[in-house]
């Protein structure tokens, strides 16, 4: 009777495990009692020794079950992390040289180690050696730099609008450059028809002697706005360029209204000057703005022709052309109307 009172609280024991004390019966055990506290305490013969604490080891076992035996300190170098019953610390790790200290050993704690810069370890795998980290080639950025536990991630630049310093890199001397070469194009360009217009008499001459005439009916800025950057002193013409020879028509009117077509020649912009310098008013040379440009001038050249009748003179026209600085646009028509049978050219001048 009093051994099954004796088994009961024991066989009930395995299944409480913390409050095993509370059954504790005397000093000893019996051998069914071969669960000591986990994590707390070993078995060491009968006895249940409480484990030495980190930082310790293990000298000599308890004596009495629940008690602690002798626990002897870490010796520099050597460490335990946990409660344990070891004869002895285990060693600290030492770095190898392609590693650096994260942490140093201390009695509770092994060394920390992590790869150096420029070389990692992936985590969760063995790293025997560091791996050296993935230097991005040129044309390529970083799209994540190297840690010791990651390799840097490259990506290959693309030349879109603002996605990265490095195309601005690319792009802002690219741009200088083209704008360098439209300021010296642009520069050049006005350079050279500058330079035309100083070394071409002829055309500020003619300004200044019969387009001051015709200035006062028509309008006056516009007229001026062609060739007077640059007034000569002398209003004598012509200087340096051959005079045209006064022209004979073969055919009277009908010579003249042939070479009409060749007027077409004149630059769009002096088109109006020309007119308003033939005395055709600003009106009337509106009215005909709708037309397509060739029937423009042969309209309002048709015009002038009615207005003046016999008076009507090829010569007249390429004087014209002259007074605005079209003199290559008059040449061009005068050698048309001579090639062209039209004209001829009278000897007696
Ligand atoms: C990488 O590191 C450098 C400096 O070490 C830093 O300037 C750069 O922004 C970093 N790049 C990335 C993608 O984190």
């Amino acid at each position: 009777m009093t051994n099954f009172f004796l088994v009961v609280p024991f066989l009930i024991l395995p299944y409480v495990p913390t409050g095993a004390s509370a059954f504790h019966l005397g000093g000893s055990r019996t051998r069914r009692d071969d669960n000591c506290r986990y994590d707390l305490e070993y078995r060491h013969g009968n006895l249940c020794c409480v484990n030495c604490p980190a930082g310790t080891h293990l000298k000599s076992h308890c004596t009495r079950s629940g008690e602690k035996g002798k626990c002897q300190e870490c010796d520099y170098g050597t460490y335990t992390e946990h409660g344990n019953e070891l004869n002895q610390c285990f060693k600290c790790t030492q770095c190898r040289p392609d590693q650096e200290i994260v942490r140093p050993c201390t009695p509770t704690q092994d060394t920390q180690c992590q790869c150096r810069r420029g070389r990692f370890c992936v985590p969760d795998q063995a790293c025997e050696v560091c791996k050296k980290c993935l230097r991005c080639e040129q044309g390529q950025e970083v799209v994540r730099n190297c840690t010791s536990t990651s390799d840097s991630e490259c990506k290959k630049i693309q030349l879109s609008p603002g996605s990265s310093s490095a195309n601005a890199a690319v792009i802002v001397p690219l741009v200088l450059i083209l704008l360098l070469a439209a300021v010296i194009i642009v520069g050049g360009f006005f350079w050279w028809k500058k330079r035309r217009r100083t070394t071409d008499p002829e055309g500020d001459l003619h300004e200044g002697t019969k387009a001051g005439q015709h200035l006062t009916n028509n309008s006056p800025t516009e007229e001026r706005a062609i060739g007077d950057t640059r007034r000569p002193s002398s209003s004598h013409w012509p200087l340096t360029e051959e005079p045209f020879p006064k022209l004979v028509p073969l055919k009277g009117e009908e010579s003249l209204r042939k070479c009409f077509e060749y007027f077409e020649e004149i630059e769009f912009n002096y088109q109006k000057r020309f007119f308003r310098h033939l005395g055709i008013n600003d009106n009337v040379i509106k009215s005909k703005d709708p037309l397509p440009y060739e029937d423009r001038i042969h309209e309002l050249l048709n015009i002038w022709v009615e207005r003046e009748g016999r008076d009507a003179a090829l010569d007249d026209l390429l004087k014209a052309l002259l007074d605005l600085n079209q003199r290559r646009t008059a040449e061009t028509v005068k050698e048309k109307a001579i090639h062209n049978g039209h004209y001829r050219v009278c000897e007696s001048l």
